[in-house]
């Protein structure tokens, strides 16, 4: 794979969540403007990733091509104006004869088609898993990568098997990052069975997040899903969702209409204090420290020896909880870093809330609203 890329989780916007199959080049136009307008890049959002259904017909050589109705300018023209914006361009395709939307999958077509995305300038690349009857995940990836590096350009490849095959055991030499679940949907806290596909609530997904730790870092990230942010679930738990998503190092792509965003999930998707916690250079994931009640506390050791502390409270009820710094030392067995307030005086800052707090000489203690969160970060 190409070393180097997403040393801390991509950021971006990927047009599946909101449009499934409605994409066209003026969407992806308007899109790479309002990332601009919004704040969204400046706050280090980069990516405008095209999901399925953007394809036409192979040509009689075997080259793929974009929809000709909804892609009139050609892929090459369509990159060049998001370049030209400071951002970049991301496609999707499939390891097998078609895309989960039945549009032509690379099977067969690896090299070819990683030729295409590198002439066209494309610099992130989401693999689907569907029609894959007797391939084997690990090599169809490789398959992939290997037709990425051939065709020389540096693109991000994102593995989205859905986690069937333990893609974090492999991934890290294959991928930057890898989908450990099946799709997720803008429910908060529930789980909804299709029959043959599974769609997961957030917290779902975030249950599913807890044991794979440890084969997260720089340069290659579990992907628990793009985000449901501004697609329809209240603002407390859009703010759930934007902080366990980045409490985890998760990739943050956005999957919301950024042409028509309120106030609220704009403020939220730029919050810098927030997204610092996500991009922090160590990648550490988060880990759930404690459990009472409906409220979970998430830590996360940063860089400079900073940690931050998530209050999540998964019930409806407003609940009490509080932290008293005195029950450290913690060690994280993974990463080995120490939350010790004995031995160091942590100033206690309330990102959501903008406020400094004072400093762990004395308990926490505070009320999480029902489907919501406190976020702290203990600085030193
Ligand atoms: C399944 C993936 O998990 C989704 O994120 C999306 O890419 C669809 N396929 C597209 O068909």
């Amino acid at each position: 794979k190409f070393e180097g890329l997403a040393l801390t989780p991509p950021m971006g916007w990927n047009s599946w969540n909101k449009f499934a199959c409605n994409v066209d080049e003026q969407l992806i136009r308007e899109t790479a403007d309002a990332m601009v307008s919004s704040g969204m890049k400046e706050a280090g959002y980069t990516y405008i990733n095209i999901d399925d259904c953007w394809h036409g017909d192979r040509d009689s050589l075997g080259f793929i091509h974009p929809d000709p109705k909804r892609f009139p300018s050609g892929m090459k023209a369509l990159a060049d104006y998001v370049h030209s914006k400071g951002l970049k361009l991301g496609l999707y395709s499939d390891a097998g004869s078609q895309t989960c939307g039945g549009r032509p999958g690379s099977r067969g077509f690896e090299f070819q088609d990683a030729k295409m995305y590198a002439e066209w300038g494309i610099d992130y690349l989401k693999y689907d898993w569907c029609n894959t009857e007797g391939l084997k995940a690990e090599g169809a990836y490789k398959t992939i990568t290997a037709a990425l590096r051939k065709a020389g350009r540096p693109i991000v490849l994102s593995i989205c098997e859905w986690g069937d095959n333990k893609p974090w055991e492999w991934g890290k030499e294959v991928g930057h990052l890898w989908r450990t679940t099946g799709d997720i949907y803008n429910c908060f806290d529930c789980v909804e069975d299709h029959g043959t596909w599974k769609s997961w609530g957030v917290m779902q997904i975030l249950d599913k997040q807890e044991s794979l730790r440890q084969y997260a870092g720089p340069g290659h990230w579990n992907d628990p899903d793009m985000m449901e942010v501004g697609n329809g679930m209240a603002v407390n738990e859009d703010r759930a969702h934007f902080t366990m998503w980045s409490m985890l190092a998760a990739p943050l792509i956005a999957g919301n209409d950024l042409r028509k965003m309120s106030k609220e999930t704009v403020a939220l998707l730029t919050d810098k204090e927030v997204i610092a916690i996500n991009q922090d250079k160590l990648g550490i994931q988060g880990f759930k420290y404690a459990s009472k009640d409906s409220v979970e506390t998430w830590l996360k050791p940063l860089d400079n020896g900073k940690w931050a502390v998530a209050f999540l409270n998964r019930g409806k009820a407003p609940r009490k909880v509080s932290f008293d710094w005195k029950n450290t030392p913690i060690t994280d067995d993974f990463s080995k870093k120490e939350l010790n307030a004995a031995k160091t005086t942590y100033n206690i800052r309330n990102v959501w809330a903008k406020k400094y707090l004072g400093n762990t000489k004395k308990a926490f203690a505070g009320t999480v609203p029902g489907h919501d969160v406190i976020l702290l970060v203990l600085g030193t």
